[in-house]
């Protein structure tokens, strides 16, 4: 038999008691329940508990700080047990440092009894995936369906796979990171096609290319005549997303305003139409994914803490492409028979001594870009064998000994320094043309322009 999983809720607040209490048995949790600070590390010394909620803010302790110096005791305790923080509505800011110490989630009164029991179930689910031993890493064999578009052995992918494992039946957010075309969001749809919500819709939304303005009435949707263009009701991407999964693209980009429009709605699932005051409550799981790095971004101020903690439960990191060598000639291999099968080419196949020169290019725009030059190549090669000149002669970018090269074993130029020469090699190949640099590099016009800043660049009609 299953033994029921057992949950220790502290609270100094008989009325909270008791209704988590009731809530959590009629869930069929064993509850225990204790209101003081003292019996509460004696009771988890008692007990094998799965999950301990734990209120933040004990009528003694108006600042919240017994809270967390409890919580840090029953992290020294038992560090595997997940622990849920209960903080006051506006006091955000110690539950992030609650999470900081070690908290695996917060939830603000008065709560939405079913995101709740999502947050323990979630928590209790992943506590066992982090006890679990490393296990074997799923092989070629062994690799599930969902799996199979995403081409790959590297070690460190073999690795996310695992994750993916793992989190996609939880409700957990995942924070997917890494530079611009390494695969972010091929990984956020394999989360949702390994969950149980793969049959309800998995919702993109670019938050980089939605204007501040538009944001609202986007996400949450509008009434009829809730401002003069709206002719008809809407529903935002929240609503389409019921059930299913947001994957929220570029969440780096997110300008202020919108990250504490975003943050509500992620606390409790629930927003209001535009023009509309009924409540809409949703059950929808977050997805996010960035090329920013959003640490530095919350020490300069320009993307909220709170936010970053409510979508990265679990953080996803896609290494460049350039981190997986052995990967980069299994994928040109890949996009080249997929391209003869788009185009219904007569078949190719690429010369080793080509597979040995894309491996020593540095690959800025990442599978983005060797998907693109390959294509490129294929197209334009009239043999059956694809040699380093062709990748040359495709790209534009002139003989190979032109190109950057890796220097092997060298560590006499930095990764940034190779960029930059790239960049300013293809550029001056386009004849200054960005448009035409930004495809051969894999990138958007806009990272082009961004890298230039970055680098100091100009093109001659700068000068
Ligand atoms: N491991 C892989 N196997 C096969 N195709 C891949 C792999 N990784 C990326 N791709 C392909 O490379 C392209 C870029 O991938 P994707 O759009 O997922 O990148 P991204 O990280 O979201 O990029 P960006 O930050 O620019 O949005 C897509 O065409 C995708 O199908
Ligand atoms: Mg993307």
């Amino acid at each position: 038999m299953v033994r029921s999983r057992r949950i220790l809720v502290c609270d100094d607040d008989q009325a909270v008691r008791s209704s988590l209490d009731f809530l959590l048995t009629k869930a069929r949790y064993k509850v225990s329940c204790v209101s003081q600070p003292e019996d509460f590390v004696r009771k988890i010394r008692e007990s094998d508990f799965d999950l301990i909620l734990l209120d933040m803010n004990f009528s003694l302790s108006i600042n919240g700080e017994e809270g967390i110096e409890l919580l840090q005791k029953i992290k020294l305790l038992e560090p595997e047990i997940p622990v849920i923080l209960i903080t006051a509505w506006g006091s955000v800011e110690l539950a992030v440092r609650g999470i900081k110490s070690g908290a695996t989630d917060f939830i603000t009164k008065p709560w939405n009894n079913i995101q709740l029991l999502k947050i323990i179930e979630t928590s209790i689910a992943l506590s066992g995936t982090i006890r679990a031993p490393a296990g074997n890493l799923v092989n070629k064999r062994g690799r599930l369906p969902e799996f199979q578009g995403i081409i790959g052995e590297d070690s460190k992918l073999l690795e996310i796979f695992e994750i993916i494992k793992r989190v996609a039946p939880t409700h957990a957010p995942v924070l997917i990171t890494g530079e611009s075309g390494t695969g972010k969001e091929l990984i956020a749809s394999a989360i949702h096609q390994c969950s149980t919500r793969k049959t309800s819709p998995f919702i993109k939304v670019n938050l980089g290319g939605i204007p501040a303005n538009l944001f609202e009435s986007e996400m949450f949707g509008y009434k009829k005549g809730a401002f003069t263009d709206a002719k008809s009701d809407y529903t935002g991407r929240f609503e389409k997303a019921h059930n299913g999964t947001i994957f929220l693209d570029e969440i780096g980009d997110l300008d202020p305003a919108s990250q504490v429009k975003l943050l509500r709605v992620l606390q409790d699932q629930t927003f209001e139409r535009l023009g509309d005051t009924n409540s809409i409550t949703v059950d929808v799981r977050i997805l996010s994914a960035t090329n920013h790095d959003l640490y530095p971004m919350v020490e300069k101020g320009t993307f909220r803490e709170d936010l970053l903690y409510r979508i990265n439960l679990i953080q996803i990191e896609v290494p460049p492409l350039r981190q997986r060598q052995k990967d980069i000639a299994l994928l040109a291999d890949y996009f080249v028979n997929e391209a003869i099968k788009t185009y219904m080419l007569p078949g190719k196949i690429i010369s080793d001594e080509s597979k040995e020169w894309l491996c020593d290019q540095s690959w800025p725009g990442n599978v983005r870009e060797l998907k693109n030059i390959v294509e490129r190549t294929v197209l334009l090669t009239a043999g059956d064998t694809i040699k380093p000149e062709d990748f040359c002669k495709a790209t534009g970018v002139g003989r190979s000994h032109d190109l950057v090269k890796l220097p092997k074993a060298s560590k006499a130029i930095t990764l940034n320094e190779m960029e930059r020469t790239m960049i300013i090699r293809t550029i001056k190949e386009c004849g200054g043309n960005i448009s035409k640099s930004s495809e051969i590099l894999g990138i958007s016009r806009a990272t082009l322009y961004r890298r230039m800043g970055k680098y100091g660049i100009q093109t001659e009609k700068d000068e």
